[in-house]
Parts: structure tokens; sequence; C-alpha cells
């Protein structure tokens, strides 16, 4: 008898469980929960060894460079070669890695 009432209790608790982990997840959305929003926050920190984030800021709304938050890949492009302060001295970077950074700037934009 015992066994028979607490069998549904022990599930309800498992659903309870599973409800509240999924929903603590989408509360405590940081930039890791996406690996290519993860890849290019890493590259906007550390990309040549001092990352975007030295000429755009933290949160990359500005410093010695403008606000780039949300900027569309596109311009990121005509930056990397325009921009002399860019073209100098940052190394080359893949379409995935520039998609990577463009995705970060868009995070950065929403939080
Ligand atoms: C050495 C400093 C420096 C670094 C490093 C740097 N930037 Fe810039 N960036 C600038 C400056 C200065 C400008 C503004 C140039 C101008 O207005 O003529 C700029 C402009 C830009 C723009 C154009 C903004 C617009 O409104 O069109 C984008 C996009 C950009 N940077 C992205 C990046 C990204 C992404 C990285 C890292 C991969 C990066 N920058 C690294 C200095 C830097």
């Amino acid at each position: 008898m015992t066994y028979l009432t607490l069998r549904p209790t022990a599930l309800a608790a498992c659903l309870a469980t599973a409800f509240l982990a999924s929903a603590g997840l989408a509360e405590v959305k940081g930039p890791d929960a996406d690996p290519v929003v993860a890849q290019g926050k890493d590259l906007y920190e550390n990309v040549g060894g001092f990352g975007c984030l030295a000429c755009h800021g933290n949160d990359a709304s500005g410093e010695i460079g403008p606000n780039i938050q949300g900027i569309d890949i596109g311009k990121i492009h005509v930056a990397l070669t325009n921009v002399t302060d860019m073209a100098s001295s940052l190394p080359p970077l893949t379409e995935d890695e520039v998609k990577a950074i463009g995705a970060y700037l868009l995070f950065l934009n929403q939080h």
C-alpha cells in the first residue's frame, strides 16, 4: 500500500524538478548557453591577444572605437578591411569567426 501511494508522489516530484530546472535555465541564460555566442565572446575578448575589447570596451559600448553592440556582420567585414587600426593589428578572421563575433555583439545588444 505504501508502495502504491509513493509512486505517483515520486513522479510528481520528478516532473516538478524538471520543470523548475528548465525555468531556471531560461532565466540565467548567459553567453555560454549558445556555443556560437560563447565562441564570439572568446574572440571578442582575446583575438590577437587583446581582443576587440581593447578598443571597443568590455561590453562593446565604445571606447577608442565606437559602440558596436548589435552591429551587422557586413559592417564588421567592412571595418576589418577599412579601419586602419583594425586591419593593422588584428589577425585574419574566418567567416565563421566573424559570424560568431556578430552573434555575440547581438547578444550584448539584447542583454
Ligand atoms: C586597435 C583598435 C581596434 C580594435 C582592436 C578593433 N577595433 Fe573596431 N574600430 C576601431 C576604430 C577606431 C573604429 C572607428 C573607425 C572610424 O570611425 O573611422 C572601429 C570601427 C569598427 C566598426 C564599424 C562601426 C560602424 O558603425 O560601422 C566595427 C563593426 C568594428 N570596429 C568591429 C570590430 C571588431 C569585431 C573587432 C574585433 C575583431 C574590432 N573592431 C577591433 C578600433 C578597433
